[in-house]
C-alpha cells in the first residue's frame, strides 16, 4: 500500500488533505546529484538504457525535493527508436535523427513496438524504481503523444516551427495517418507494459500541440490521444498535457483522461469552465517564476493554489524545469505547496 497516494486520489477526484505536487523534468539537470550520475555515463541515452542508474535518478527528486510522485527517467523518443528510427542526443542542442520519415516505404519499414521486448529496459527501470521507492510515493510512467512523435520523426530534430512536419500533414495526410496509427499502436503496447511493470499513473506529453490549428489538432492529434486513453484509463489515472493548445481544452473534457495539464498561458478559472468539474487540472506555474525572490515565489504559488481550489488539482509547473534554476528555489516551491492549507 502506498504511504502517500495524494496524487492518485486527486486524479480520481477524491478528497485530499492538501494539494499534491510534482514537477515536469524534476529528474534532471537542476540536481547536482543528477549531473554526477550523468557524468559517469557515456551520455543521456546510455543513462536511459541502464536501468540501475535510470532508477537512481528517478528517485533523487523524491529524496531531495520532497515531491509527491516520481516520474520514470526516460524520454519520449524511445518509441521512435523501438520502431526502428534511432536518435542521438546532441549536447546543448537536443535530439537528432539520422533517418527521417519521407515516404510510404519509410513508414512500411517501421515496426510496431512491443513494449515488453523492445522497451524492456524501461520496464526494468520501473521495477527497480518501485523497489527503491518502497511505496513512499506513486511512480508516473509516460509517453509522447503520437503527433509529438511524428513531429520529431519527420522533422529529424527540434525546431521552432516544425515546418517540415507540418508540411507532411498538408501534403501527405494519408501517410501522416498511417504513421500516426503505427505510433499509436506502439504507444498502447508500451504504456500497458509500463503499467504491468508498476507505473501507478500515466502522462501523455503533447509538447508541440500548440503549433497546429484547432482543425489539424482535431484531425491529426486528438483522436489518437483519445484512443490511447480509452485503452488505459481503466488501469491507472491518465493525464494529457497538450502544451500551448488553449483551443483544445473544451474537447479534452470529452476524452477518457482523468487529468488535463495546463501551461501558464491558460487562465485557471477559464480552463475550469471549459473543461468542467469532472477532470482534475494539473499545473501551471511559469517555470520562470522560480527565478524570483522567495517572497514572490510564495505569494504567486499561493495565488495559483487558491485559483485552482482545494479539489481536483495537482500542482506543477506549466512546463519542465529549466536547467539553470536553483535547486533551493525549486524545493521552496514544493514546500510552499506542501505547507499551504485552504
Ligand atoms: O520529467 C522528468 O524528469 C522525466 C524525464 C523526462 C525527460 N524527457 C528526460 C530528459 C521526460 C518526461 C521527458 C519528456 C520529453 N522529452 C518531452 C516532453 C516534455 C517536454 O519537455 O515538452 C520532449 C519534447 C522530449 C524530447 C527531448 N529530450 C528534448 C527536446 C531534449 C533536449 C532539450 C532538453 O530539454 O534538454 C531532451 C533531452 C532530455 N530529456 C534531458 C532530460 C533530463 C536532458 C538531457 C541531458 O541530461 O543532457
Amino acid at each position: 500500500m502506498l504511504q502517500n497516494d495524494l496524487i492518485l486520489r486527486a486524479a480520481r477526484g477524491e478528497k485530499t488533505e492538501r494539494t499534491p505536487v510534482w514537477l515536469m523534468r524534476q529528474a534532471g539537470r537542476v540536481l547536482p546529484e543528477y549531473r554526477e550520475v550523468r557524468a559517469k555515463m557515456g551520455g543521456f541515452i546510455e543513462l536511459v538504457k541502464t536501468p540501475e542508474f535510470a532508477a537512481e535518478v528517478t528517485v533523487q527528486p523524491v529524496d531531495i525535493l520532497g515531491v509527491d510522485a516520481a516520474i520514470i527517467f526516460s524520454d519520449i523518443l524511445v518509441i521512435p527508436e523501438a520502431m526502428g528510427l534511432p536518435y542521438k542526443m546532441v549536447e546543448a542542442r537536443g535530439p537528432w535523427f539520422e533517418h527521417t520519415i519521407k515516404s510510404e516505404a519509410d513508414i512500411n519499414k517501421l515496426r510496431i513496438a512491443n513494449g515488453v521486448d523492445d522497451l524492456s529496459y524501461v520496464c526494468d527501470a520501473i521495477r527497480l524504481t518501485k523497489a527503491a521507492l518502497a511505496d513512499r510515493v506513486p511512480l508516473i510512467g509516460f509517453a509522447g503523444a503520437p503527433w509529438a512523435l511524428l513531429a520529431y520523426m519527420v522533422e529529424g530534430s527540434g525546431s521552432k516551427t516544425f515546418a517540415r512536419a507540418k508540411k507532411f500533414l498538408y501534403t501527405e495526410p494519408r501517410l501522416a495517418h498511417m504513421l500516426l496509427e503505427k505510433i499509436t499502436q506502439s504507444t498502447i503496447h508500451y504504456l500497458k507494459a509500463q503499467i504491468a511493470a508498476g507505473a501507478d499513473m500515466i502522462q501523455i506529453f503533447d509538447s508541440w500541440a500548440g503549433i497546429l490549428s484547432p482543425q489539424q489538432y482535431r484531425e491529426f492529434a486528438l483522436p489518437y490521444i483519445s484512443r490511447i486513453c480509452d485503452e488505459i484509463h481503466s488501469l491507472v489515472p491518465v493525464t494529457v498535457f497538450a502544451k500551448d493548445a488553449f483551443f483544445i481544452r473544451k474537447d479534452l473534457a470529452n476524452i477518457n483522461c482523468h487529468t488535463v495539464g495546463l501551461d501558464w498561458t491558460m487562465d485557471i478559472a477559464e480552463s475550469r469552465a471549459l473543461i468542467g468539474a469532472d477532470k482534475t487540472l494539473q499545473g501551471n506555474a511559469d517555470p520562470c517564476l522560480l527565478y524570483s525572490d522567495l517572497d514572490v515565489i510564495k505569494s504567486e504559488t499561493e495565488k495559483m493554489l487558491r485559483a485552482f481550489g482545494s479539489h481536483r488539482h495537482i500542482a506543477n509547473l506549466g512546463h519542465g524545469l529549466y536547467p539553470d534554476l536553483e535547486k533551493e528555489k525549486v524545493k521552496f516551491f514544493v514546500d510552499v505547496v506542501k505547507e499551504f492549507r485552504f
